[in-house]
């Protein structure tokens, strides 16, 4: 049985909709809809839409994992961000100590691109590649996902005048759209032995720069400096540790970290071969959206 996490989340949503119809999989999530036990039910919803049964997997209670886990082969475990390191840390060693104590026998991870390592969150996903690397009763597939398409909405969305003023200087983003990471998430999770002990790297094939992003929204590309944009985001009501995590990401684009030069990129293949999904029109989409 594989059991997905975080499926209320953007890319763990799209996860289990790619997996509806199937009797060998059980969601997880701590949304309160979840069931308050690990038993595995059917909620309404998740029957009307032909979802798998849904467990409370939440990695903040360590003690409800053991029962969650029950019966799982094979974890998928969607990264649980947005925290400080010892957070998320907490959280991935919760989740990885209560896979190993359950007999679950592969895990596969949802992590950061190698490109990524100068990213302030960088840290606590490779602390977690490094735990899954050293288990001694676990398999794993590290899936290393490069920034999404959709992320660029929160960093480079054009404000009231139309202008772009993130900070990404001349730099690109080889940006991935969450669908495409989605897809290769259930294709592996799916099959994990072809993809046993093995790191992949994910990111687009087409890096996009704050004048692409501009161009394709008929705005004004005005980068600002990265101390604006840190007091902006201080100001914003950002948690503390969200301004150095978004000041990182602007760095690391506009100095040429994150553009996918020297890549490797498993995406293509990953996919079956086809063509990775437009990045900038899944950009202009989210703001569209948004
Ligand atoms: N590559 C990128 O551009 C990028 C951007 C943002 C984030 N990320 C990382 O990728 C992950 C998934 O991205 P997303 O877009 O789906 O983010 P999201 O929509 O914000 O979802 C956050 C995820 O974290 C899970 N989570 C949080 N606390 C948890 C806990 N205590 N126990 C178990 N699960 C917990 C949530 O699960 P439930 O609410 O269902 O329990 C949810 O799946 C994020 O958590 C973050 O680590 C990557």
């Amino acid at each position: 049985m594989l059991l997905v996490t975080g499926v209320s989340g953007a890319l763990g949503s799209l996860v289990a909709a790619r997996l509806a119809g199937r009797d060998d999989v059980v969601l997880g999530t701590r949304a309160a809809e979840a069931t308050r036990t690990a038993e595995v039910t059917r909620t309404a919803d998740a029957t009307r839409a032909g979802l798998p049964g849904t467990r409370r997997v939440d990695f903040d209670a360590p003690g409800t994992l053991p029962e969650a886990f029950a019966g799982v082969d094979t974890l998928l475990l969607v990264s649980a961000g947005y925290g400080e390191d010892d957070t998320v840390v907490a959280r991935h060693e919760a989740a990885i100590s209560a896979a190993e104590r359950a007999g679950v026998r592969h895990v596969v991870y949802t992590s950061l691109s190698g490109d990524g390592d100068h990213l302030t969150y960088a840290l606590a996903h490779r602390w977690t590649e490094r735990r899954l690397r050293r288990s001694a009763t676990l398999d794993w597939t590290i899936l290393r996902n490069g920034l999404y398409a959709e992320f660029l909405t929160w960093i480079a969305a054009p404000d009231a005048e139309n202008r772009i003023t993130g900070p990404l200087g001349e730099g690109r983003l080889a940006a991935v759209a969450r669908a495409d990471l989605a897809d290769v998430a259930v294709a592996v999770a799916t099959d994990p032995a072809a993809h046993r002990n093995r790191v992949y790297e994910l990111v687009g094939e087409r890096p996009l720069g704050g004048a692409d992003l501009a161009a394709a929204l008929g705005a004004t590309y005005a980068p600002g400096s990265l101390a604006d944009a840190r007091a902006a985001v201080a100001a914003s009501g950002a948690v503390p540790f969200q301004v150095p995590m978004l000041a990182s990401t602007y760095s690391a684009i506009a100095h040429g970290f994150l553009d996918g030069t020297g890549v490797e990129s498993d995406l293509r293949a990953l996919l079956g071969g086809r063509e990775p999904l437009d990045a900038l029109n899944v950009f202009v989409k989210a703001v569209r959206e948004r």
